[in-house]
């Protein structure tokens, strides 16, 4: 998908115009303070290049996935005024009507320069069943609007698809950096270009592991998804958490792999444990897991040949832990693989969710080429999918 031809906010007069940004303002809160603000430092560059030239900002953005009266309540984009309040060291406006008559008399309001925040677009069902009555009047708070949301751009919704029906539709900068660094890596990669994919399911990474496989050198498969792996390749995996309905597609990917002679690697050493529980004995096998054991790390040995096919690399594509990194006895692999990444001299893009947390929390990201806000969004742009939230957008 080349979304490289569509318009940004420097191909439209924002004067003196009101001007709706969607941002992704999702980020994560524990007892409703915020735990990691990349999402909203990220969306700095766009509001402030519209406040410097004279627009009206009304920010909109979900939050969460509220269901019901009482969830809304932990959902409340209030926080994220404050702290961009204090990012921006300028006042945002919030409100707590979405389309309704206070909303609209304070985007009327506003001066050029000034910003305001609504709350979040979830708390109307109609947001995520991308309703065009909803979107319309989403649409009537302004004169253009931008996308900027890159984490929800794989999502067909009103406040990210939707409200382009209605209005001259552009995206911001944070956008358009996503789909900069991660499209040329794609199109025109520093080689040898090595992809290495963690996390759960086979079934998750599926799209990606078929797009990256015509356009890689090296393929690294982690996390529990290598025990569907190596069980197709005839290993023993023990109790490791596998999907057995996805073996035969994993002996196709794998057969399609040698067919065109890529370097394909798989864990060769793994940590196991004896239950699913960080205070778990654990043993280290090599070539397969004994019954009664669970693989929840990649091994030493693994770690050292993971490491050393990302150490001469060009371009170096991450996505997923490459073990259950959130307990700490099992986090090691991935901490190798984040490492490994920062200490070679690769354009290195981290694909959001928790490879990016890892590399953010191990102090990793300023040696990191990319890290993208989005999860599941980067996830659709590496499989080659269309983003609905770019697509809808006007081109050049
Ligand atoms: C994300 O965190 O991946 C985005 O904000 C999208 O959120 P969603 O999966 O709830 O649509």
């Amino acid at each position: 998908m080349n979304y490289l031809n569509k318009k940004t906010i420097e191909d439209i007069d924002v004067k003196g115009k009101k001007v709706l940004v969607r941002c992704d303002f999702n980020v994560p809160l524990t007892d409703g303070a915020i735990v990691d603000d990349k999402r909203i430092r990220e969306s700095i560059p766009t509001i402030k290049y519209l406040a410097d030239n004279g627009a009206g900002i009304i920010l909109c953005s979900h939050l969460g996935r509220p269901k019901d009266e009482e969830s809304k309540k932990a959902c409340t984009l209030a926080p994220v005024a404050a702290r961009l309040s204090e990012l921006m060291a300028k006042e945002v406006k919030f409100t707590t009507d979405i389309i309704g008559d206070e909303a609209h008399a304070m985007a009327a309001a506003l001066n050029p320069g000034e910003i305001m925040l609504i709350e979040n677009v979830r708390f109307y069902k109609e947001e995520t069943k991308n309703d065009p009555d909803f979107a319309k009047a989403l649409a009537s708070l302004a004169d253009i609007f931008v996308n900027d949301a890159f984490g929800t751009a794989h999502r067909a919704h009103a406040s990210t698809a939707g409200v382009a029906d209605y209005l001259p539709a552009v995206c911001g900068y944070l956008i358009q950096k996503e789909i900069a660094v991660m499209g040329n890596a794609l199109a025109d990669p520093k080689r040898p270009f090595v992809a290495i994919l963690g996390g759960a399911k086979v079934s998750d990474k599926i799209g990606v592991i078929t797009n990256l496989i015509d356009k890689v050198d090296t393929l690294i498969i982690g996390g529990a998804m290598a025990y569907t792996f190596n069980a197709a390749r005839g290993w023993k995996i023990g109790d490791s958490k596998f999907e057995p309905d996805k073996v035969e597609l994993a002996k196709e990917i794998l057969a399609k792999a040698q067919a065109k002679g890529l370097k394909f690697l798989l864990p060769v050493d793994n940590v196991a444990a004896d239950e699913f529980n960080v205070n778990a004995n654990t043993k280290v096998f090599e070539h397969g897991i004994e019954d009664g054991w669970m693989g929840l790390d990649i091994g030493p040995k693994t770690q050292k040949i993971f490491a050393d096919a990302v150490a001469d690399a060009g371009t170096v594509i991450w996505n997923g832990p490459m073990g259950v990194s959130e307990m700490p006895p099992f986090a090691h692999g991935t901490i190798a693989v984040a490492k490994a990444i920062a200490d070679s001299n690769s354009v290195s893009i981290i694909g959001g969710g928790d490879s990016a947390a890892a590399v953010e929390q191990l102090g990793f990201a300023d040696k990191m080429t990319h890290i993208s806000t989005g999860g599941g969004a980067s996830l659709e742009f590496l499989e080659g999918l269309e983003l609905p939230g770019i697509a809808c957008l006007d081109d050049k």
